[in-house]
């Protein structure tokens, strides 16, 4: 690695003496380095941003722009802010060189110099920042494999629960498409509402499987016309259950065993299975319900025609508050009446 950082390296030599600056030059060039040199801060800057070095030898006492006038330049511009910075110098101040190394820079030079120490030190800090900027690379890479693959594992995962989704409408022709409308609704009040992203991806899940549970409940009794008997009706609503705990075993990054189980529970306690209230409720769920009861009022059902969404808008706002939580009531009551929302 030595010799390629030798005979690659570009370097950039700034100093204001014309005698000081050739000296650095042909030190540098004696090894191999590819040398360009500056004969003033100004110079410097220009030279460094037209081409970053891999490292510059910075004198610091210079008329007009100082040498560390110039190392905070390069330090705050993005292309050079890298570059390692060597001070050569005649100053032998402790002061200086904190301050010098406060500016970012790597290391200090004091003339009069011993080349070989001169050569080394310029060696090390080349190899240390190609080492840094391979490690780098390599940090940057990993990351973005990391990114990709956890991209393929979403998009897996909610293949996979398109696919349940499917199957249980499959058996319920009259719902099919229902779990992806409700979906659809919850996460444009969830976006209304700003929740977060994660929280609006969570809540896209759990709508398109919020009635998975009903793959329990005998087909006969989902595509019947007419009223149900109790114990009929009981089987539905063992749905929420039901689809609870066939996703509870799945570790989701977002609660969606838990929203599928409380979709049917109303804010006033007299919603199923447990008869939670107001905060006990998860928001997410409490997006769901709303969701799902103007979805179902406005589709055709095998016991009654569509309601339309006039009724569905006002089920929800006369019981804001009452059974719907009233900021979500609000939010979808924005959707449909300002936003022209349109059920797809
Ligand atoms: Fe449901």
């Amino acid at each position: 690695m030595e010799k390629i950082i030798k005979n690659k390296a570009k370097i950039l030599v700034v100093d204001d003496t014309p005698a000081s600056l050739k000296l650095l030059t042909d030190i540098m060039k004696s090894e191999g380095y590819d040398v360009r040199s500056a004969i003033s801060g100004e110079l410097a800057l220009n030279a460094a941003a037209s081409n970053p070095p891999d490292l510059i030898l910075l004198d610091i006492r210079m008329p007009e722009m100082d040498g560390f006038e110039v190392c905070s330049r390069l330090k705050s511009t993005p292309a050079t802010e890298d570059v390692p910075v060597i001070f050569v110098t005649a100053a032998s101040e402790t002061g200086e060189k904190v301050h010098g190394f406060e500016l970012g820079a790597v290391d200090y030079v004091t003339k009069p110099y011993q080349r070989d120490e001169l050569l080394s030190r310029v060696r090390a800090h080349l190899e240390l920042h190609q080492l840094r900027h391979h490690l780098s690379e390599m940090v940057d890479e990993q990351t973005a494999q990391l990114v990709e693959s956890e991209k393929k594992l979403k998009k897996n995962l909610l293949d996979s629960v398109a696919v349940l989704a499917a199957i249980v409408e499959m058996r319920d022709p009259y719902t099919a498409g229902h779990q992806r409308r409700v979906a659809e609704i919850a996460v444009a009040i969830a976006n209304i509402m700003q929740l977060t992203q994660m929280q609006i991806e969570g809540i896209h899940l759990a709508g398109v499987v919020h009635d998975i549970g009903k793959i329990q409940v005998p087909a006969e009794i989902l595509v019947k016309p007419g009223s149900l008997s109790d114990l009929e009706y009981m089987l539905i609503k063992a749905h929420s259950q039901n689809g609870y705990d066939l996703l509870k075993t799945v570790d989701y990054p977002w609660p969606i065993a838990q929203i599928v189980l409380q979709h049917h529970e109303r804010l006033d306690g007299s919603g199923y299975p447990q008869g939670l209230k107001g905060d006990e409720i998860l928001l997410e769920a409490r997006i769901i319900t709303v969701a799902d009861v103007v979805e179902s009022m406005t589709s055709h059902r095998p016991y009654r025609p569509s309601l339309g969404l006039d009724a569905a808008l006002e089920e929800i706002e006369r019981n804001r508050g009452v059974l719907y939580d009233p900021l979500v009531v609000d939010a979808c009551s924005r959707l449909f009446r300002e936003n022209g929302y349109k059920l797809a």
